[in-house]
């Protein structure tokens, strides 16, 4: 009897050892508490003193209890260089030149979501060599209008993409211990009237177009912070808009990090405050005591306006950051490394990867420099450096090596290098203002009549056009979506000149090309190219890289096409803009409506050609829980290796509401030899096909057929495959 009674209680010893084990405290609960002990020890003075900056770039710590100044930097495809602390002047250091990679736009062009890593990856070196712990980026805003200044900055058209380069971007930052900050959220898709304009859009575009891209880099990508934009959305101002802050990012995207405004967004105490704003930054205001998020909110927990616990909430949120990127004393935070010669391969990558080859009608790309005696190059972009441009994105960058400088190094010793700049830049860059762009379509007969000789004294003509900073930039937009400075002259009189011609188109956001593309046999897309951009243009130009890149973004004919402008609702009325073309952004306009653009989203060429063949999916009939398996086969048919992106598209065609005509639910992008084939399994959840059912307030997949649809472009479809959803 004594012996089983001691059995009982060793059992009963036993299982409670097993539970208290069970319930050890996790990683987080330990950071948690963590937390709540700091908070514990801290006064209001010390708590509100983590919610606003103390300087440009700098938000203050508390130095008793081991709390470090937390510091910040532009962002998004480099670390700007050290501004002033207490106004906007540079700071001049000499040891604040970083490694400047190819914007958004060039990133999303290259498809490759692994290039997204590797960007992350350096940054968050480069980031935290240079003592930052949260990078300011990526920014994931739609492509709306071919107008918006800061077209280059973001990335697409389409949600799709924009997701598939956020995330790795993110997770690559985040693991050097460096917070992304994902941005603008949201919908601040025109830069006119940023800082006034209020954004109408309706539920269903605002989920199924506009909140895509954010709610990956946030659930997926986990991204440390989010910046608040400067616009309104739905008559309040983005950073105290309970809607978006607290329902849809706090409760529906379950974000636990910090939400900070945009420099100078923020517009009250207590409103900002409730709705869940954390973080005050840029606010135009000498004595930083007098910010919103300063003196204002002591004194309205003290008035019972804004309880301490909210304070609290967005104390925690910080803590929780500053923990998570190792900043409250772990000894094994990332040290970083600056302008190694990874980090500058890593962005010679990304620039030769996003290279699009338009047009090469007669192959005349790639071009064989070991048979050229000699090659005109053309135009300003050849010798312009863009690194330095864009406002704050702007990069001081290590070195910028421009077309000119990489063709003479690589073929200037075998082939005579004739330039001519051949159009002069006419604009001029003022903050808040696109007035430099007028007046900028000027010909300058003798600039072309001296390209005109050197193009014909040359085997091949290459012109270096498109844009600059002064159109793509934060803070306005452009004016119109035309080659400047009398391009299109240019270009047509060095072809009646030279036949060899090709255009290399150096811009970030859509142009008008129609007036070239008739009279050029090659067009190549080269983007901003950041500090490698001329390396990589010339290796694409001469072949050692074949062009594998695709538009990110519809190339409408003329402006008048595009969805905003067709319906006449950009940039706004009253400062009102009304998003009335609703979901039918981009490609999906052009396809739903059937208008033909100059060149399709998704569209590129290479210097190889592909195959895409065997669509099949895994079943016929779906649950809507299922996974589509969708199976097909890559085939390189030409005789040089590449890649190709095949990129699958859906469509239902019976449906209680309007669906557009495709959706990109999935792509890859595959490399193949000469010969070579390979398959491809791309996944699809069925929930992913739901849209955004306004009626039901949620997502909805009504039962019935969808249609694959697989292409190497919007506008080319190749297999199409029937699957059925009960
Ligand atoms: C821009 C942000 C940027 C911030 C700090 C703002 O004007 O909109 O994207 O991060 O300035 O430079």
């Amino acid at each position: 009897m004594k012996k089983q009674l001691l059995k009982l209680v060793a059992l009963a010893l036993l299982t409670i050892g097993t539970t208290q084990a069970q319930k050890a405290l996790t990683k987080e609960d330990v950071q948690e508490q963590k937390i709540q002990s700091l908070i514990k020890k801290m006064t209001i003075q010390e708590k509100v003193g983590l919610l606003h900056a103390n300087s440009k770039f700098y938000v203050s710590g508390v130095k008793r209890l081991g709390i470090p100044e937390w510091a910040l930097s532009d962002g998004p495809h480099g670390v700007r260089a050290e501004i002033n602390r207490h106004d906007w002047a540079y700071a001049g250091w000499k040891n604040d030149s970083s490694t400047c990679f190819p914007p958004g736009t060039a990133l999303a062009a290259s498809w490759n979501p692994k290039l997204a890593y590797e960007r992350g990856i350096v940054l968050g070196e480069e980031a935290r060599f240079r003592k930052k712990d949260v990078l300011l980026g990526p920014g994931v805003n739609i492509i709306r209008s071919p107008l918006c200044g800061r077209n280059f900055e973001y990335m697409s058209e389409d949600p799709v993409l924009i997701s598939a380069m956020a995330v790795p971007y993110i997770k690559g930052l985040q693991s050097k211990d460096v917070a992304a900050s994902v941005k603008h959220w949201l919908a601040n898709n025109q830069e006119e009237n940023r800082g006034t304009v209020n954004v109408n859009m309706s539920e269903r575009a605002l989920r199924e177009i506009y909140l895509p891209g954010f709610k990956a880099a946030i659930t997926e990508g986990g991204s440390y912070t989010v910046m608040g934009a400067y616009n309104k959305f739905r008559g309040d101002w983005c950073t105290e808009n309970s809607y978006l802050d607290r329902d849809i990012l706090r409760n529906e995207f379950g974000f636990k990090g910090v939400l900070m405004t945009d420099w100078d967004a923020a517009h009250s105490t207590v409103k900002a405050a409730l709705a869940g704003l954390d973080l005050e930054m840029g606010t135009e205001k000498k004595d930083y005591n007098e910010w919103y998020f300063a003196n204002p909110l002591i004194k309205a927990v003290q008035e019972g306006k804004v309880p301490m616990s909210v304070v609290d909430e967005k104390v925690a949120n910080v803590l929780r950051i500053m923990i998570k990127t190792k900043m409250l004393g772990d000894k094994s935070r990332t040290k970083g490394s600056m302008n190694t010669p990874a980090h500058q391969k890593a962005a010679y990558n990304s620039a030769a990867e996003a290279a699009v080859l338009l047009q090469n009608n007669g192959n005349l790309l790639p071009l064989d420099f070991s048979k050229l005696k000699s090659v005109a190059v053309i135009g300003d972009n050849a010798t312009c450096k863009h690194c330095g441009g864009g406002l704050s994105s702007e990069i001081k960058t290590l070195y910028e090596v421009t077309p000119l400088e990489a063709m003479q190094k690589k073929f200037g010793k075998s082939v005579t290098i004739n330039y001519a700049l051949g159009y002069e830049k006419q604009s001029s860059f003022k903050e808040g203002s696109n007035a430099g762009q007028s007046n900028t379509d000027k010909i300058d007969w003798k600039l072309i009549d001296e390209a005109v000789a050197a193009a014909k004294k040359s085997d091949v003509a290459i012109i270096f056009g498109g844009l600059n900073h002064d159109f793509d930039t934060e803070s306005f937009d452009k004016q119109h979506m035309r080659l400047p400075y009398g391009q299109e002259t240019l270009i047509r009189e060095v072809t009646k000149a030279n036949p060899n011609t090709v255009v290399v188109i150096i811009a970030g956001s859509p142009l008008e090309l129609g007036g070239i593309t008739n009279r050029v046999p090659s067009i190549l897309w080269a983007w901003y190219g950041g500090m490698e951009a001329g390396n990589a243009v010339a290796d694409v130009l001469s072949g050692k890289v074949n062009p594998s890149g695709k538009m990110p973004f519809t190339l409408p004919v003329s402006l008048q096409q595009s969805p905003a402008h067709a319906l006449g609702n950009f940039p706004g009325r009253d400062l009102n803009v009304n998003y009335e073309e609703g979901i039918l952004v981009g490609y999906r306009w052009f396809d739903t409506k059937k208008i033909a653009p100059q060149f399709p989203f998704g569209y590129g060429l290479s210097y190889t050609n592909f195959e895409l063949d065997a669509l099949s999916s895994d079943k016929a009939i779906y649950g809507k829980e299922d996974v589509i398996k969708v199976k097909f086969t890559v085939k390189n048919t030409g005789s040089r290796y590449g890649a190709e992106v095949p990129q699958l598209y859906v469509s239902d065609p019976v449906c209680s509401v309007m669906r557009p005509a495709k959706e990109l639910k999935a792509f890859d992008k595959v490399f193949l030899q000469p010969g070579e084939s390979k398959t491809v399994e791309l996944n699809v959840k069925v929930s992913d096909l739901a849209f955004y059912d306004e009626a039901q307030k949620g997502w909805n997949v009504e039962a019935g057929d969808f249609i694959l649809q697989l292409g190497n472009s919007s506008g080319n479809i190749s297999q199409t495959l029937k699957i059925a959803v009960k």
